[in-house]
């Protein structure tokens, strides 16, 4: 679908350089790509087809010069005014026939302010804070010259040890796609070609949160079934919420890479699904068509991917080197050329450039003095959502809220890291800037609490680890060592904590951990920080393990020894103000875990909506030929959906509107949710549909709905879902979407696991 081409927003200012155009009519669109390409040369063609990154094999000069002659389309990582403008102005000023580039980069979970990661942004089930976090982003992406954003990015994971299951909102494919929708809406606001929009190109298309073993890169071989029930759904979300970009996966899918799969480019994209934007391929992909086995030179990775429907190849030479000459041989019609050439023009005149390349950049007057100065951020909403996900996992004997008195030790390697709060993908966000849980809880303390603060354990004792992380590409070291002794860190913590009331210890993993590359074969705590907890455990003190992490990880341990246990991810530039909110009680958390932790890696996959089994294991009964591993319970640790309040929330009476519907009509299902608690707060009320009997084997329940619900104390409401067709319908094994007759479980609840049950019959 074309990106807002029939746009109703506010004229544009114009500066017409060169090509300027009017707007909003997608016929005047054809008309000024087509007679541009009819006046373009093959080299400029392919030009437009490239997509450089400034960078050690580019330097701006040497960029700017390729620009000027016309040899490439788009830039990305140049992400502030000075340095684009001068890139434009070699686009618009000095190639022949001026025509604008794009500016894109990796605006995730923030650009100059950081939120919270998107799996924490996942939790918050608050698909207004998804869309205002993206719309802050673009806001500040445009005024740093930004046009175009490589997010969100939608792959669905049912496997933590994958790195990027931290860049993803879980494992859901209803949660994901709602995610999805709302990070197009808020980047692309109303109108893409807007000063203040970027265009959205989601990824990872397709699958690449199924990479075997979860470790970065691999294979993926899946059902076709599994595809388009679970992994592809999110994808076509983001399409149909109107993301002009698409950016492709570096994996293989059933043994032919994405770069190179005409299956998936065209026809489940663009025939099936209509997508008429631009397709990019991720770093150097077409390159390693040839690694992949499936080219055995560049032309014919060029040619594969050209055919297959690539149009931005990003930071390859391949497209520059081979297209003209399989142009030449007539090995690609010119008319394939120009296909993958309107789609880069296209959004080009979506996104405005046309009419103004300067759109997003202004004018030199208004460019900041210093890009990094703090009245740039926007630190409110980035503390009020940075509230809305997380998740509390435990509360023995109401350990928390904590009050603002007494002694507080606070302990741990995550407590006082600027760097690690951001979170991987943290675009231009800026460590110096970051609230720290230590100077959140500081503030919030201020005069009224003593704090004793001591590291207590590094990240991580293993110096390959520590090496392995470093070497990821960032400006700063990623990870600091304390020299100190793990004894004598541990020492010093647990002698605080003799003189404190309670301990707070942050604890988890350093950003890298969960990151691009970043696979891991284990999920517990590293043994350094779970060594501190088990010496902060025999001081007897009341213990509040503070969570900082990126994926799921294997936490028995604390899950039973922890008084109070706080999941907050990565909680961006304001966390350390937003965790202690919930430590002390300013905020009630509300955040629902979007994916399963698991007991131990063994479990892995592990997701509440796997498909019913021949023998299943009857929770009570002996698992002797049942499916089940025997050392320990099956089913997570936690399960999706889950996350406790300070109040007590309760939900009763489920009632269906009807016990028999026919097709073509609907039904409600509702139930009374009531505040018994002290606090003021908010649940989610989750919807599941079990599909008792079908042609194929089902899942045991699926996610259809949600509402998050704020309540008073004492306060109660009714919570309604209409359930029809949409919500019932699936994926058969023909690959049609069907809806067949039968018996439906519904079931409301406040988590995934415990649930209300009601049945109804479609006839
Ligand atoms: C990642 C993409 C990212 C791109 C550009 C690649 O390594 O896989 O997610 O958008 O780099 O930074």
């Amino acid at each position: 679908m074309a990106a807002n081409l029939a746009t109703t927003g506010p004229a544009q200012a114009q500066t017409p350089v060169g090509l300027g155009v009017k707007k909003a009519d997608p016929g005047a669109k054809k008309a000024f790509i087509d007679d541009l390409i009819s006046r373009m040369t093959v080299e400029e063609k392919v030009g437009q087809l490239r997509l450089i990154s400034i960078g050690p094999e580019m330097t701006h000069a040497q960029l700017s010069e390729e620009i000027a002659a016309g040899r490439i389309g788009a830039s990305f990582n140049t992400v502030i005014r000075r340095d684009n403008r001068p890139l434009q102005e070699a686009a618009v000023q000095r190639s022949r026939l001026k025509i604008p580039l794009f500016f894109a980069y990796d605006v995730v979970h923030g650009h100059r302010t950081t939120f919270p990661i998107p799996l924490g942004l996942a939790a918050s089930f608050d698909m207004a804070a998804i869309e205002r976090m993206a719309r802050v982003s673009a806001v500040e992406a445009c005024a740093d010259g930004v046009d175009m954003t490589f997010a969100p990015m939608v792959d669905i994971s049912h496997d933590p040890r994958w790195g990027r299951t931290s860049e993803g909102f879980g494992e859901d494919p209803y949660l994901v796609s709602e995610s999805a929708r709302a990070s197009v809406r808020g980047f692309q606001g109303p109108s893409v070609d807007r000063p203040d929009s970027i265009m959205a190109a989601v990824k990872h298309f397709a699958l690449y949160g199924a990479v075997e073993g979860g470790r970065d890169y691999n294979t993926v071989d899946m059902s076709p079934m599994r595809m388009h029930q679970t992994y592809l759904p999110p994808y076509r979300a983001a399409i149909e919420a109107g993301a002009g970009g698409v950016m492709v996966a570096l994996n293989s899918i059933n043994g032919v890479p994405a770069t190179g799969n005409t299956w998936l480019l065209q026809d489940l994209l663009r025939k099936e699904w209509g997508f008429s934007g631009v397709t990019i391929s991720d770093h150097g992909a077409i390159a390693e068509l040839l690694k992949h086995g499936v080219a055995s030179n560049a032309r014919e990775a060029a040619k594969l991917a050209i055919k297959a429907g690539i149009d931005l190849s990003m930071a390859d030479q391949i497209y520059l080197a081979e297209l003209p000459g399989l142009v030449a041989s007539g090995e690609i019609a010119m008319a394939e050329l120009d296909a993958r050439v309107r789609e880069v023009l296209g959004v080009k005149y979506d996104l405005g450039l046309f009419a103004d390349p300067f759109l997003r950049m202004g004018k030199p007057a208004d460019d900041p003095v210093d890009e990094k100065v703090d009245s740039r951020l926007h630190r409110q909403p980035a503390r009020e959502i940075a509230r809305e996900t997380i998740v509390l996992l435990e509360n023995r004997n109401r350990t928390l809220p904590l009050k603002k008195a007494g002694t507080i030790a606070l302990v741990g390697p995550l407590a006082d890291s600027g760097l690690d709060i951001l979170g991987s993908w943290s675009a231009q966000g800026v460590a110096g800037l970051a609230v720290t849980l230590r100077a959140g809880i500081e503030k919030a303390v201020a005069g009224k609490a003593r704090l004793l603060t001591a590291r207590g354990a590094n990240v991580t004792d293993d110096a390959k680890v520590v090496e392995y992380l470093n070497y990821l590409n960032w400006d700063t070291p990623e990870v600091i060592q304390d020299p100190r002794s793990p004894e004598a860190m541990i020492a010093e913590a647990v002698a605080l904590a003799a003189q404190a009331d309670v301990v707070i210890a942050a604890v988890g993993e350093s950003r890298g951990m969960s990151h691009e590359s970043s696979s891991r074969v284990s999920l517990d705590l590293p043994g350094s920080q779970r060594a501190l907890l088990k010496a902060l455990k025999a001081t007897g003190k009341p213990l509040v393990v503070v969570l900082m992490n990126g994926r799921p990880l294997a936490i028995g341990w604390e899950k039973d020894n922890a008084d109070a246990l706080l999941e907050t991810w990565y909680a961006g530039t304001e966390g350390g103000n937003a965790i202690a909110d919930v430590l002390f009680g300013d905020h009630n958390p509300s955040a629902k875990l979007p994916i399963s932790f698991p007991r131990s890696v063994g479990q892995i996959p592990i997701y509440y909506n796997h498909l019913r089994i021949g023998r299943p294991l009857t929770e009570g009964k002996p698992g002797n030929y049942t499916s089940q591993y025997f050392e320990e319970p099956n089913g997570p640790l936690y399960p999706f959906g889950f996350g406790l309040s300070y109040s007590r929330f309760t939900l009763s009476g489920l009632k269906l509107s009807a016990s028999r519907i026919s097709r073509g009509q609907s039904l409600t299902a509702e139930a009374t949710l009531a505040n018994e608690g002290p606090y003021e707060g908010a649940n989610v009320v989750q919807l599941y549909i079990s599909d008792s009997f079908a042609s194929v084997a089902r899942p045991v329940k699926e996610l259809k709905g949600f509402q998050k619900v704020a309540l008073k104390p004492g306060e109660s409401r009714v919570v309604r879902f209409e359930i029809g067709e949409d919500q019932l319908k699936f994926v058969n094994a023909e690959l049609r979407e069907v809806l067949e007759s039968g018996r439906f479980d519904v079931q409301l609840g406040l988590d995934s696991r415990d649930v209300l049950e009601q049945s109804f019959e479609l006839a």
